[in-house]
């Protein structure tokens, strides 16, 4: 697949329509996490560079087609200026005449938000119409929001049919970082997937198997397959009814030459809670009123192990509860020995997804991984082998 770049466009006075996810935590109308904003900087900078003038598109939130004061883009002028260190026009409609104004007044310096996209119910419905008001308002449009790319709405599919399209520079880092990790990788390659359940990583278990060459299993999906393979788990988070389909998973990993890495050994307390008192033990050994939190520390050496064997590593979840004390051990060491690798150039590592940024962030990880992916959702469905539709609406036809 190919896709155009911000470097196969004349963009010498045009106006260039820039789909961005500023969808960024806030608080009492702070950013409290601006990582989205940061990434989209290098994208307004070339466009500006060229003698682009850069109008953004974008959501916030989930209004669902109504005006929510709450959720307007208008708070989100300031980050964005101070980011670029550019005026930003904020207009508070992303269509019709106040749009076309604010386009009309903007010079060459300047960067144009409109208002949020989702505030129209046509934007979730890809409705064609608004489709092409979006793209009269450009005469180019650059899709820089991966991590919106798993959404088919009229700011990220039906308006890049209606224009000359390409991806952003975020839009290519995350698409070169994952076609790293799973398009052509190098091998062997290690996936670690956590997370609370099997039922809604099904399909990218599934994928998974099929392409990495050793699958860690973690968190509470690892319950599960360990229920499936008739361990008693006692009390802890377990999908008993998915224990067919983990078996499943299993003989496909199998066939494929997957080597499916389960928990060894487990910590285990009987309150979930920082600092519960807690015990380690076999994985055959939990009691019928202990839960498992956390993956024990022979599980971690043979981790280890299967770490130092691969080139490549897609990270995706956490392996304990990561969030309390001291169930963050067995996340913390295998994201620190990632981390480590990926230093010594050993290592190319990949990670995105949920929580799985907080946690390598909770290990002092995340700065040393090759690439976090800003995405959450839509990085869960390319591991899952889906077509992004942002992405597919992008591609150049041979
Ligand atoms: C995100 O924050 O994951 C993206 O902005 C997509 O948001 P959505 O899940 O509301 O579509
Ligand atoms: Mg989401």
């Amino acid at each position: 697949m190919a896709w155009n770049t911000l470097d196969d466009m004349e963009l010498n006075g045009k106006r260039v329509l820039v789909r961005v996810d500023i969808n960024v935590p806030l608080d009492n109308g702070r950013v409290t996490d601006d990582t989205r904003i940061q990434r989209i900087v290098p994208t307004l900078r070339d466009i500006m560079a060229a003698g682009g003038r850069p109008v953004i598109l974008a959501h916030f939130g989930r209004p669902k087609g109504q005006h929510v004061p709450e959720m307007s883009l208008g708070q989100l002028a300031e980050p964005l200026a101070a980011a670029t260190g550019k005026p930003v026009l904020f207009c508070a409609d992303c269509r019709g005449h106040a749009a076309e104004a604010a386009i009309e007044a903007q010079d060459d310096n300047q960067i144009v938000l409109l208002e949020n996209t989702r505030f129209y119910p046509g934007e979730e419905k890809n409705d064609p119409e608004l489709a092409a008001e979006f793209a009269k308002l450009g005469d180019i449009y650059c899709n820089d929001a991966f991590s919106a790319a798993h959404r088919a709405h009229a700011s990220t599919e039906g308006v890049a049919r209606l224009l000359p399209s390409c991806a952003g520079r975020l839009m290519q880092a995350e698409l070169r970082a994952l076609e790293s990790a799973l398009g052509t990788p190098e091998r062997p390659v290690a996936a670690v997937v956590g997370g609370a359940k099997v039922s809604t990583k099904l399909d990218l278990l599934g994928n998974l198997v099929s392409k990495v060459d050793m699958l860690v299993i973690g968190g509470g999906m690892a319950n599960t397959f360990l229920a499936a393979n008739g361990i008693d788990v006692g009390k802890s988070l377990c999908e008993h009814d998915m224990a067919d389909t983990a078996r499943e998973i299993a003989a496909k990993a199998a066939e494929a030459g997957c080597e499916i890495l389960l928990p060894r050994d487990v910590v285990v307390a009987r309150e979930f809670k920082a600092g519960a008192k807690n015990r380690t033990c076999g994985v055959e050994d939990v009691e019928a009123d202990e839960m498992i939190l956390d993956a024990g520390p022979e599980t971690v050496a043979h981790v280890a192990m299967a770490l130092e064997r691969a080139k490549t590593l897609i990270w995706n979840g956490p392996l304990g509860a990561f969030e309390i004390a001291p169930f963050d051990a067995a996340t913390n060491a295998a994201a620190q020995q990632a981390a480590e690798l990926t230093r010594a150039g050993t290592l190319i590592s990949v990670a995105g997804g949920g929580d799985t940024v907080a946690a390598l962030n909770h290990a002092g990880a995340g700065e040393d991984f090759t690439y976090i992916s800003t995405a959450g959702g839509a990085f869960l469905e390319w591991m899952e082998g889906k077509e992004l539709p942002g992405v597919a609406a992008l591609t150049r036809p041979a």
